[in-house]
């Protein structure tokens, strides 16, 4: 590291997560085909993100990143596209209203195929296989065929993800992100809701802007503003072949590498070694990074990445992305945050309450959803001790009505799990719970504090 970066130079540094192809010569060959598609997304569209997101870091905005843990090749109808986008609009319109700051929406999606996984093998009724990687690398199915590595997946993804850019592009931009549309689908959502009367109190509000605005000649009939939206997409870059293959110059800023398989791209907690192929990878691209920040990584340490990713201390560039668990936040994030103060670095902060928070029920991987919510809580209350800025978060979720995360108002029991359990990999909330989440998180940005709206009002009651 330190030497002239390519967009193959990690291949000369230690890795982590790689998949065993059994054919390295097709390998080579798909990822030569690889270099001769068009890109996903252009240099341009990631540059817009990185402002955006710049913005986030200054305290100027919010930023809102989710979708599956895993997309799957199975799970690929317009439906399960839509659903997911409609319940990630709402949060949107009610976390923008929250905080009455522009919200960043970076979906994980059209992209996020490859998985890091904690054992290189899975054992089911004495049978050993190599564990799966997500659909860009193997097949779930566990057997030895679908288990082993198929280059050919890589383009399949690559399709996937080509079409799923296209319809979110279509809903974004054709009229489907209507401020009004959402509007009425967040109503929809509350009025259902067993806590419709607690929820109901920031819709209503947003109801009556809206009807204030409307009066005013303000609507999506006059201002394309509310017709449609930026929506960006965002993958972990683990599978560096295919990343490699989809590096591509920016042709009107000669000499920048940008990845366009995906606006924004960020490094797992088990790939973030400093000295290792993904960091280096990642130094040379100039779109957004993420870095995920589990609680093994030290402040030094930290700062020594973000010297490699983020030299320029370019705002926008870095977004860290802390995934502690609801009990480790307050022992962990502190020093983090003090690190980053001290030395000066504009960062992003963002908290995935997903991946520290998972627990084994009925013999599913679940996660409580009041976990999530308390690491969520905990995060903005630390942010509000030091003075800085909590400035997003980053979920698994879908569209969909699954029972995968246990808990919420209307909630899922340990003993539905295995009603609509549908993932490839981690659970994620289902649109119900993570529209919840962000009624719950828009009684924190309304008050601005770590402490709820509700307990404010209660305070000053009494
Ligand atoms: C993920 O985001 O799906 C993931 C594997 O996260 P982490 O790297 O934080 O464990
Ligand atoms: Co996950």
């Amino acid at each position: 590291m330190g030497e002239t970066w390519t967009p193959s130079s990690w291949r000369k540094l230690p890795i982590e997560q790689v998949p065993d192809y059994p054919d390295p010569h097709a390998l080579a060959r798909t990822e030569e085909r690889l270099k001769s598609f068009p890109p996903l997304v252009f240099a341009g569209e990631a540059r817009k993100l990185k402002a955006a997101l710049g913005e986030v870091a200054h305290g100027r905005g919010f930023l809102l990143q989710g979708g599956d843990c895993a997309e799957s090749f199975a799970e690929h109808g317009a439906d399960t596209i839509r659903d997911f986008f409609r319940a990630f609009l709402q949060m949107a319109v009610v976390l923008t209203f929250a905080g009455s700051k522009p919200v960043v929406k970076v979906g994980r999606i059209a992209g996020q195929f490859a998985k890091p996984r904690s054992s290189g093998t899975e054992t089911k009724d004495g049978e050993t296989l190599p564990s799966y990687r997500g659909d860009i690398i193997n097949g779930i199915d566990f057997n030895p065929d679908s288990r082993i590595p198929d280059p050919e997946r890589q383009v399949a993804a690559y399709r996937q993800s080509a079409a799923t850019l296209n319809l979110l592009r279509a809903f974004a931009q054709g009229g489907y992100a209507d401020l009004e549309n959402v509007h009425k689908w967040m109503l929809g959502f509350v009025a259902g809701s067993p806590e419709a009367e607690r929820y109901g109190r920031i819709a209503d509000r947003i109801t009556e802007t809206i009807e204030f605005m409307n009066a005013i000649g303000i609507n999506s009939k006059t201002n394309r503003a509310l017709q449609e939206t930026d929506f960006y997409t965002s993958h972990e870059a683990l599978l560096l072949g295919y990343e490699e293959a989809l590096t591509r110059e920016d042709s009107t800023t000669r000499g920048e590498w940008y990845a366009t398989s995906g606006h924004m791209i960020w490094i797992g907690d088990r790939t973030r070694q400093e000295d290792h192929a993904h960091i280096e990878y990642c130094r040379g691209i100039r779109n957004p990074i993420g870095l995920k920040c589990g609680p093994s990584m030290d402040p030094d340490g930290l700062l020594r990445i973000i010297d490699k990713l983020n030299p320029a201390n370019e705002a926008g560039r870095l977004t860290l992305i802390t995934r502690f668990g609801h009990e480790k936040v307050e022992q962990h994030l502190p020093a983090l945050i003090d690190a980053v103060q001290r030395e000066g670095r504009t960062v992003v902060w963002s908290c995935d309450p997903m991946h520290g928070n998972t627990i084994s029920q009925n013999n599913y991987k679940t996660r409580p959803f009041e976990r999530i919510l308390a690491e969520v809580e905990r995060f903005f209350a630390v942010h509000e001790a030091k003075g800085t800025h909590a400035g997003g978060i980053h979920i698994e979720m879908t569209g969909k009505d699954v029972t995968e995360c246990i808990g919420g108002a209307r909630p899922v029991l340990p003993e539905n799990l295995s009603d609509r359990y549908h993932t490839h990999c981690d659970p994620r909330l289902n649109a119900n719970q993570a529209l919840e989440l962000a009624f719950l998180v828009a009684e924190h940005l309304k008050s601005g504090t770590g402490v709820s709206v509700s307990d404010k009002q209660r305070q000053a009651a009494e």
